[in-house]
């Protein structure tokens, strides 16, 4: 039986795993954390899937507004393969116990998210993450009862096992003995998700940081579409973090205004008309952003009955965070980063350019072309993780020897751990996400970019100079530079894609040009990021 190591306990994660021992497959799972307390059960508004398409829906307009809604760089065979999964994959998760609402008529709740021509995200209320994460769990529980699913927790990855392009298994560094071993896998699968690090703040989770995508970029793995950066139309914005107010708050009805004289302007309708405030995310933070104003999302008119009904942790998230009870009043939002569309590149059976070496979820580029459609990233997420699952080959590989990497390595944390930090590594945190924020906003351009690139190469330069902080975690120290480069890398893509399209608006190239028709691919060669544009679907490493 071969052995699969699979980096990241979230939903893709988890339902690689399932779907390998599923197969007969061994998996290792490994995580900081456990899957609880994965990024994953912060997802809120739902999962998209055409189920009935009683109400004129089906799959074929699933596809185009995906397909429409990534701005047309979104693979259309990518693209099919998981729409047409999707109302499987519900029935899926619903067997395993997922707790979806339902309606009057018993059939699974459906709302309206953005860039929808129907209502097609089902939901459990606005914990749908959290509901799906414990069905999984509660399912790789029964694997891991069978011998199938090894479960590890405070374990990072530290990098992968890769000669001549072939993965072997990966380095993980262990948060109880601080240090690295080498496990050695027939297939290696990443589930890291995002690239919150880079920004700081933002809706996501800081332990999905884009390190394991910087340091494998470091290792020969392409990346793919990094300029590609969602922000989110309303969150709260708190000093340390910005809490999402889920979409479903508009998909129930919730109107965008700002304020103009002491009369509102509700700007997204007299822009767009009635689905004006469920217009893509690319669009609905770009008319924020020109509106150069304080906006605020309004609920009130929709009654308490109903808001505590179908968007109670709405309702509870701005009681705790802003002490404003969204039943009366209307609650100041902001936009932010909340999906990376870019990440690894992939190809259609989530390898990456390594042999054995796949990645799924969002730390994976596929299906979302230059914006994501909500409710899109939870089924992605299953969808690829099952695709890898079942794309990987049942064989055995025989590994070469890493024990002299694995001590050089051991060596390498020793050292730094020998002097006192002559940069504290969060203040370097800090000022990385300062560059990051200031040059990849909603809207940028060349100069903006260049700066950006500056900085980061000033603090590539003094990376390794960086000691241990014996304050934090050791693991912030060592993943700065992978996650260092990484920002060079989503600077350089930004730089070399010279036009407006989705998520990546500039305002020295305002248009869409259709020389840019495709994906960007931008690879490491000996320090050298090298860009290139290639059709979704035609990627394959
Ligand atoms: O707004 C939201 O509930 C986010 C959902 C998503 O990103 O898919």
């Amino acid at each position: 039986m071969s052995k699969v190591l699979i980096i990241g306990s979230g939903i893709s994660g988890l339902a690689c795993a399932i779907t390998c021992a599923s197969r007969g497959i061994n998996v290792i799972l490994v995580s900081p954390f456990p899957s609880e307390r994965s990024q994953s059960v912060l997802a809120a508004g739902g999962i998209n899937a055409v189920l009935t398409g009683e109400d004129g829906d089906s799959i074929e307009q699933h596809i185009k507004d995906t397909l429409k809604g990534g701005c047309d760089i979104a693979g259309e065979k990518a693209v099919r393969g998981m729409c047409s999964a999707a109302p499987d994959i519900v029935r899926w998760l619903e067997s395993l116990g997922t707790v979806f609402s339902r309606d009057s008529g018993g059939r699974i709740s459906r709302r309206a998210f953005g860039g929808q021509t129907y209502p097609r995200t089902n939901y459990a209320g606005t914990a749908t993450g959290k509901q799906i994460v414990t069905a999984l769990v509660m399912e790789a529980r029964r694997l891991e009862g069978k011998g199938l699913i090894e479960r590890r927790y405070w374990t990072d990855f530290y990098g992968a096992l890769i000669r001549d392009k072939v993965c072997y298994g990966a380095m993980l560094y262990s948060e109880a003995t601080r240090t690295v071993e080498a496990v050695t896998a027939d297939s290696v699968v990443i589930a890291t998700g995002g690239q919150n690090a880079l920004f700081g703040k933002t809706t996501g989770s800081t332990q999905c940081d884009g390190y394991a995508a910087g340091k494998l970029f470091s290792q020969g793995v392409d990346l793919k579409n990094l300029e590609f950066i969602q922000y989110h139309p309303t969150a709260i914005e708190t000093d340390r973090k910005k809490m999402l107010i889920s979409e479903a708050a508009r998909g129930e009805g919730g109107r965008l205004f700002y304020e103009d004289n002491g009369s509102r302007v509700y700007f997204m309708e007299e822009l767009y008309g009635a689905k004006g405030n469920l217009m893509p995310r690319d669009i609905v933070s770009k008319c924020i952003y020109e509106t150069g104003k304080q906006v605020y999302l309004d609920v009130s008119f929709l009654g308490k009955d109903k808001i505590l009904a179908r968007i109670p942790e709405v309702y509870e998230l701005c009681m705790k965070y802003r002490n404003i009870d969204i039943t009366r009043d209307p609650v100041p939002v902001v936009p932010s980063v909340h999906f990376f569309m870019g990440g690894i590149a992939v190809g259609l059976d989530h390898r990456t350019n390594i042999k054995n070496l796949y990645a799924v979820g969002e730390c994976a580029s596929m299906y979302h072309g230059a914006n994501r459609l909500g409710g899109n990233s939870l089924l992605a997420a299953i969808y690829s993780g099952r695709v890898a699952a079942g794309s990987i080959r049942d064989e055995k590989t025989d590994s070469p020897d890493w024990s002299r990497e694995v001590s050089d390595e051991n060596g390498r944390l020793e050292m730094k751990r020998r002097s006192e930090s002559r940069f504290p590594v969060m203040y370097v945190r800090g000022m990385l996400a300062d560059a990051v924020n200031a040059s990849l906003g909603i809207v940028r351009n060349a100069r903006e970019l260049e700066n950006g690139i500056k900085d980061i190469d000033y603090y590539l330069g003094i990376a390794d100079k960086i000691n241990f902080d014996r304050s934090e975690l050791e693991y912030f120290t060592y993943s700065l530079e992978g996650i260092l480069i990484l920002a060079k890398a989503v600077l350089k893509s930004a730089s070399e894609r010279k036009e407006s399209r989705g998520a990546h608006l500039r305002n020295d190239y305002p248009e869409r040009s259709d020389a840019y028709n495709a994906s960007t691919i931008i690879s490491y060669d000996g320090g050298n990021y090298t860009a290139r544009f290639v059709k979704e679907d035609e990627y394959e490493g």
